[in-house]
């Protein structure tokens, strides 16, 4: 198992030789490697067995330094930077030669993004490279929120894991980049498309639906996917046709009462849709280690972080539907 701890020296001087460390990030725990140097990042890749077609996101502390990585950075993204970072926002900007193409798949854009956790912000700046790292889950799995989460899957492949508590946002940042001009949203996540478009005054182009495209793995059909099946629709009726199973139950708010079910995990009693996104992952991983044999849960209402949430459902459910 790996190491655990909030000492930044000892995760900067592991990263500066090379190796890995998983990072807290206010939307997910991350897999971090110094993102200039691709021995390193090829390590990455091989610790979460995720394909060498899906980028990675390097991560910064200040928008200052972005053009050290990036040609150009259009003046309505920079808008969208300034309003939201550090925060769950990813732009996507075209690389400059320093990155090197492991990072970004041989893609000519890289995603970049400065996290809002105090720990990450702070390690970062004891480091004169980007981090690249990706959610420090096994491909396709659910996204960890807790130290403990990396430590239970990745902990015998990484040396440290700098413990930052609980995401507070609890789902991957919205992801964004520019085509003709344009806005478009390629994943959504922690930040709201109405938060966007408060700030862009235009309607953005949501580009979250092409599941097979093989170049952004996070709109693949299947991911964030626990082991066990999930369904996802209206709780009785799901109820009603499930038979002989031991039921676990993701609910939001209110609780059915029409059922027999085994096991109960509530996102937010109180309905909130960030409580309910901050808990997701760590329910669903929850419910999948416990013994079930089958997930339900509802859809959410199609608005705020519930667009964001739905999309994780809907991928997760992806086997099952
Ligand atoms: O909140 C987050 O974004 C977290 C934390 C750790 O920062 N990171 C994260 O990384 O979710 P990952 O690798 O699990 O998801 C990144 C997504 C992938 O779906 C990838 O395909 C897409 O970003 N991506 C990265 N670079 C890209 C690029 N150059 N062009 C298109 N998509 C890209
Ligand atoms: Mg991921």
């Amino acid at each position: 198992m790996a190491l655990i701890g909030n000492d930044i020296k000892q995760a900067a001087n592991l990263l500066k030789q090379g190796l890995l460390v998983a990072i807290p990030t206010e939307t997910v725990y991350g897999l971090a490697a110094n993102a200039l140097n691709q021995m390193a990042v090829a390590r990455i890749f091989e610790v979460k067995k995720r394909p060498f077609f899906d980028p990675l996101i390097i991560h910064l502390h200040s928008i200052e330094q972005v053009n050290n990585y990036v040609r150009y950075f259009p003046e309505n993204l920079q808008r969208l930077a300034k309003a939201f970072w550090p925060g769950p926002l990813t732009i996507l900007l075209p690389k400059k030669n320093i990155i090197p193409d492991i990072v970004t798949a041989g893609l000519d854009q890289v995603a970049v993004r400065i996290p809002n956790h105090v720990l990450a912000l702070s390690l970062l700046k004891e480091l004169d490279f980007p981090l690249a790292a990706p959610s420090a889950n096994p491909f396709g799995y659910i996204s960890p929120t807790t130290a403990e989460h990396v430590n239970k899957q990745l902990g015998k492949d990484i040396d440290y894991i700098l413990n930052g508590g609980a995401c507070s946002v609890g789902i991957e940042s919205t992801i964004v980049g520019l085509e003709e001009e344009k806005v478009c949203i390629y994943r959504l996540g922690g930040l709201t498309i109405s938060e966007i478009e408060g700030v862009i005054a235009e309607k953005i182009i949501l580009k979250t639906q092409d599941a097979e495209n093989p170049n952004s793995p996070g709109r693949l059909k299947s991911h964030y996917a626990p082991k066990k099946p999930i369904y996802i629709g209206n709780l009785n009726q799901l109820a009603s046709r499930i038979k002989n199973k031991k039921i676990g139950i993701l609910a939001f708010g209110e609780l059915p009462d029409e059922f027999d079910y085994h096991y109960l995990l509530n996102l937010s009693e109180k309905k909130d849709m960030k409580e309910a996104a901050a808990n997701l992952f760590s329910c669903l991983r929850q419910l999948d280690e416990s013994n079930v044999d089958i997930i339900i849960c509802d859809w959410f209402p199609e608005s705020g972080l519930g667009e964001a949430i739905n999309d994780r459902l809907k991928r997760a459910s992806s086997e099952t539907t």
